[in-house]
């Protein structure tokens, strides 16, 4: 269990996956992880046992400070070489949007990846249609670092997509009380 202010982060349960269906299945949702909306109970399980198990990944369900379920958030392709990962993260409950709970669990999961796992680099890929997402990473001190141009064909259309990172260095300097122990 990690404690942030708004939200605690917590292993992923089996009895999870059903809200994990659903929210995936949600058309807007969907949408900003650049998916289609098309996922049955069958793939979800699938994840669980696959993907949420591997020690390559470090996937946490977010609960708020009440005990509700909201959403996931998660370390991938840990590369222990350069000691970095990749950052991903759904607040699939759409009632809990834009009031600080990403911003919440982010700087918790920053604060495990750059002091528990002794990582140097975290960083992510955020679409350019998706403002709310990019304010709540550059809040957390996310600096933008590049454009994959046109490289996501959704709703017709390509979009760009962003690259944002944070140093470990960063992490630190930002001093919000969340700093790791090394
Ligand atoms: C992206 C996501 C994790 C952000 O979490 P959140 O709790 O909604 O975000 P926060 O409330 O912490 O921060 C959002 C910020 O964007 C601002 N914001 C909200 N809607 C916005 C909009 N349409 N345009 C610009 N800024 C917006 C908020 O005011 C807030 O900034 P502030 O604190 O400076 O006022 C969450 O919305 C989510 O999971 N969305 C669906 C899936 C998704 O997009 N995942 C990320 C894929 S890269």
């Amino acid at each position: 269990m990690i404690n942030g202010e708004k939200t605690r982060l917590r292993a992923i349960e089996r009895e999870d996956v059903p809200r994990f269906v659903e929210w995936l299945n949600d058309p807007e949702v969907a949408y900003y992880l650049g998916r289609l909306p098309l996922l049955s109970r069958a793939d979800e399980e699938r994840w669980f046992e696959e993907t949420v198990r591997d020690e390559r990944h470090r996937i946490l369900a977010i609960d708020t400070q009440e005990g509700a379920h909201i959403g996931s958030i998660g370390l991938h392709n840990l590369d222990w070489k350069n000691s970095s990962a990749e950052l991903g993260i759904m607040i699939g409950d759409k009632n809990y949007w834009g009031q600080g709970y990403g911003r919440d669990a982010i700087r918790s999961l920053l604060g495990f990846g750059f002091g528990e796992l002794n990582l140097h680099r975290i960083f992510l890929r955020v679409y350019d249609f998706n403002p709310r997402a990019i304010r709540c990473y550059e809040n957390v001190g996310f600096q933008h670092e590049g454009v994959f141009r046109e490289a996501v064909y959704l709703n017709s259309g390509y979009h760009n997509e962003l690259v944002m990172g944070i140093l470990r260095g960063e992490f630190l300097a930002l001093g919000d009380g969340k700093k790791p122990s090394k």
